[in-house]
């Protein structure tokens, strides 16, 4: 059995070990629709390859529209939110059907979106880049078709490097493979160095990697109660 594989097993869920900072500080739930805000300040706030994209974005709300909203909005029962007694400091978010997920985002989320932000009047700049996402998802890879599942994880800086992304990824894992997903994929921005040491750290690999992204994936094991 493989590293990713273990680590989506139910007895791999939850703090295995301590962690560095008390373990108590910080508390894992369901996320729920009174998160929104946190999803998408969170989602700026680790914009750019891992880092604060506030400034680099006119529009704040531009990238929590396509990377973090609509999984709270079109598949709440796989989001994951983490809190201190500051709020709400990180998520997990996906789905365990990525092409079900991409219908209702195009028959639901983003018709509004394109005609609040039209294609034709994207600038050259970064919220250009989005809005043209917006209007142009990119399409689905056939070499990542056996792993049907997506996720983003995003942690803000004071609930990073204490084992608290192992924690989220672990259990939205957990819950994607008991949904009846096969397999679970996520894109890396390769710039993103810290993100890649740490999905390889868990044991994962990347299966495809194209222009600007590298594409991590791993199958559920059958038939282990998942
Ligand atoms: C990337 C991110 C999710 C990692 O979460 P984290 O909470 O910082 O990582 P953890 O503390 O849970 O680390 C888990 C393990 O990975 C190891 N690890 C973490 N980063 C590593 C790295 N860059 N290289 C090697 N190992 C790493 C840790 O040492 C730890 O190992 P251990 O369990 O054997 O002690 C988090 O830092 C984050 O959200 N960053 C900003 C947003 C982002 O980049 N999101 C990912 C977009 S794809």
């Amino acid at each position: 059995m493989t590293t990713p594989e273990r680590l989506a097993q139910p007895s791999m869920v939850g703090p295995q070990k301590p962690f560095k900072r008390a373990a108590t500080r910080f508390a894992l739930r369901a996320a729920t629709a009174a998160d929104l805000p946190a999803l998408y300040q969170i989602c700026l706030a680790t914009a750019l390859a891992g880092h604060d994209g506030s400034g680099h974005y006119r529009d704040p709300e531009l990238p929590g529209h396509l990377y973090a909203a609509p999984y709270l909005v079109l598949a709440p029962e796989s989001c994951l939110v983490l809190e201190d007694e500051a709020g709400v400091c990180g998520y997990a978010l996906g789905c365990a059907d990525s092409a079900a997920f991409h219908a209702r985002l195009e028959q639901q989320w983003l018709p509004p979106l394109r005609q609040r932000y039209p294609l034709s009047e994207a600038s050259a700049d970064a919220d250009g880049q989005l809005i043209h996402r917006l209007h142009q998802p990119p399409q689905w890879l056939p070499a990542l078709l056996p792993f049907p599942a997506h996720l983003h994880l995003d942690l803000l800086p004071r609930a990073q490097g204490c084992g608290q992304g192992r924690r989220l990824l672990e259990a939205l894992l957990e819950t994607l493979a008991r949904q009846g997903a096969a397999g679970v994929h996520w894109g890396v921005d390769p710039a993103n160095g810290r993100a890649v040491g740490f999905y390889r750290r868990l044991g994962f690999e990347v299966v495809w990697q194209q222009p600007g992204c590298l594409w991590f994936a791993t199958r559920f094991s059958a038939g282990e109660g998942l």
